[in-house]
C-alpha cells in the first residue's frame, strides 16, 4: 500500500518549513514511514507493542529508530512533525486519545507540524469518525493552531502546528 495521498501532498509544503525529524505515531504497516525515509526525512516510529512485532523485520531493513507506545510519553523528542493517520479514530477511550495527543503536543519541538488524519463522520457516514469540529476539540486543548484542511473521500486531514510560547 503506497503512502497516504495527504503525507505525499504535504512534502513539499514540509520542505519549504525545514521539517527533517518525523515521529509516526500509529505506523501501521510503515507505508508512511518508508515513503518519508525515500524522501530524505529521518524518521522514528512509534508502535503498540503487539504491532512492533509483526513489523520488527521492515523495521530492522529499513534502519528505524522505534519506540514502543507505552513509552512515548517518557520521551521530549523534540521533533518537527508528528504524524497521526488514522489511529485517533481507533482509539475507543476518549482519555487514552486525550493522552496520546498530550504525547504529540510533548514531542514536537515548538512550531512544529502535527497531521491528524481520521475518518470524517458525516451524512451517510455515521460510526467511528470525527467531525472537524470534535477533532479540533481534541487537539486544539493543546497549544496548537489550525493551518491546513485537507478533505478527500470521506477522510479528514488537518495539520496543527505548535504555537510558539
Ligand atoms: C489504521 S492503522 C494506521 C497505520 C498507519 N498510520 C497508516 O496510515 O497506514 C492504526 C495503527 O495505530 C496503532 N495504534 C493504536 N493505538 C495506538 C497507540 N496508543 N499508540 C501508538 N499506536 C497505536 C495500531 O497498532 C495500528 O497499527
Amino acid at each position: 500500500m503506497g503512502a497516504a495521498v495527504s503525507v505525499k501532498t504535504l512534502v513539499p509544503y514540509w520542505k519549504k518549513h525545514q521539517v527533517n525529524y518525523v515521529l509516526d505515531y500509529g505506523a501501521g504497516n510503515l507505508r508512511n514511514a518508508c515513503f518519508l525515509q525515500e524522501q530524505g526525512f529521518q524518521v522514528v516510529v512509534a508502535e503498540t507493542p503487539e504491532h512492533l512485532k509483526k513489523i520488527r523485520d521492515k523495521i530492522s531493513r529499513y534502519h528505524f529508530p522505534e519506540v514502543v507506545s507505552t513509552m512515548v510519553s517518557c520521551f521530549h523528542m523534540d521533533v518537527d512533525l508528528v504524524l497521526a493517520n488514522f489511529v485517533l479514530n481507533i482509539i475507543e477511550k476518549e482519555k487514552e486519545r486525550q493522552e496520546f495527543v498530550s504525547n504529540v503536543y510533548h514531542n514536537l519541538k515548538p512550531g512544529g507540524f502535527f497531521l491528524a488524519e481520521v475518518k470524517e463522520k458525516g451524512k451517510g457516514r455515521p460510526g467511528k469518525g470525527f467531525s472537524e469540529e470534535e477533532l479540533d476539540t481534541l487537539v486544539m486543548a493543546w497549544a496548537f493552531q489550525k493551518t491546513m484542511v485537507l478533505r478527500r473521500r470521506g477522510l479528514l486531514g488537518v495539520l496543527y502546528c505548535k504555537i510558539f510560547h
